[in-house]
């Protein structure tokens, strides 16, 4: 990995290297021979990638944005950490990314992204999206449902999962089958301008049933506990996070009740050509995850 070389900048730049999905896209990218710019928030953490330079940003701020994202043709924008003011972040960085002249923003999304979506923070992902549509830059939105690898980290030391989800179910993808998806496209932009893709796994479980996955794989006694909404605001409130973040964290559930989860997708296996991993196989590859 060498500094920013303004000579010959990569028309690829790749946000959220640091991180875990973001990481995912750049190693298979540079494992591809494919140039590209990391753009991080700590310059001493970005990965060391053949192929890649690496520029300091972070989202809120524009002047160091449109700087590490001059050349730029293609932009790859994870989604920023949750924090009161993402969609403020999220807006930022896209008027920076159009002023600089970027052509075209891959967006990481979520699934069923909407205005009135009962899960919050799926709501400032369609106002993300909206901000993009009208940018003036081509887009291709990637909707990721649930992470496949949390559901056994939502698990208390009670071995109960507790939240407000009923007998919803949600098609819970992994990092590895998003990170795939998001290559197939980077690789060639103009074919996916425009398009979105709903990212899910192979299946849609319930918490139960994903409750007795985790049980049978991991020898662990685990079982679900329908919350109603009253107890899973009692329940989280020992955090003592912001009502924002609770909103969020309780609205991950009622979205599964709701149904907003549900659904496969089959976007997956067609943008990678392998079908998608299910929890099951996720955990019998991993044991001992959690
Ligand atoms: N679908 C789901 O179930 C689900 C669940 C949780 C989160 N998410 C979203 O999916 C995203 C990617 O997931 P992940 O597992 O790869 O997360 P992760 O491992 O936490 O990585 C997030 C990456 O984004 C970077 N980042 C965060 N905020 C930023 C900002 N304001 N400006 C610039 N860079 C920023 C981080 O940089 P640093 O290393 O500097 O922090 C890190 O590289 C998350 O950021 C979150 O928005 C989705």
């Amino acid at each position: 990995m060498s500094a920013v070389d303004d000579s010959q900048p990569p028309v690829l730049a790749v946000t959220g290297s640091t991180g875990w999905l973001g990481g995912l896209v750049a190693r298979d990218l540079a494992d591809r021979g494919v140039a590209q710019r990391l753009l991080v928030r700590d310059l001493s953490r970005a990965p060391e990638l053949s192929g890649a330079d690496a520029a300091q940003c972070s989202y809120g701020d524009a002047d160091a944005a449109r700087e590490a994202l001059a050349g730029v043709e293609t932009l790859f924008m994870v989604s920023a950490a949750e924090n009161e003011d993402r969609l403020g972040e999220h807006r930022a960085f896209v008027d920076a990314a159009a002023a600089a002249g970027v052509g075209h923003v891959v967006y990481v999304s979520f699934f069923g992204a909407a205005p009135d979506a009962t899960f919050t923070l799926a709501r400032d992902h369609a106002a993300t999206e909206e901000h993009l549509r009208t940018s003036g830059m081509r887009w291709t939105f990637l909707r990721d449902n649930l992470y496949l690898e949390f559901m056994d980290h939502m698990v208390g030391d009670d071995g109960v999962v507790r939240g407000p989800a009923g007998d919803g179910r949600a098609a819970v993808v992994s990092h590895d089958d998003i990170a795939r998806a998001a290559v197939a496209v980077l690789l060639d932009p103009a074919a996916h301008a425009g398009a979105t893709y709903e990212l899910t796994g192979p299946e849609a479980l319930s918490f139960g049933e994903m409750a007795d996955i985790i049980s049978e794989v991991t020898g662990r006694p685990v079982r679900f506990h329908d919350e109603t909404l009253e107890e899973a605001y009692a329940s989280r409130a020992v955090y003592g996070a912001p009502d924002w973040q609770v909103d969020a964290w309780v609205s991950t559930y009622t979205a599964v009740a709701a149904g907003e989860l549900d659904g496969v997708s089959g976007d997956v296996e067609r943008l990678t050509g392998r079908r998608p991993t299910s929890l099951r196989e996720y955990l019998e590859a991993h044991p001992g995850s959690r």
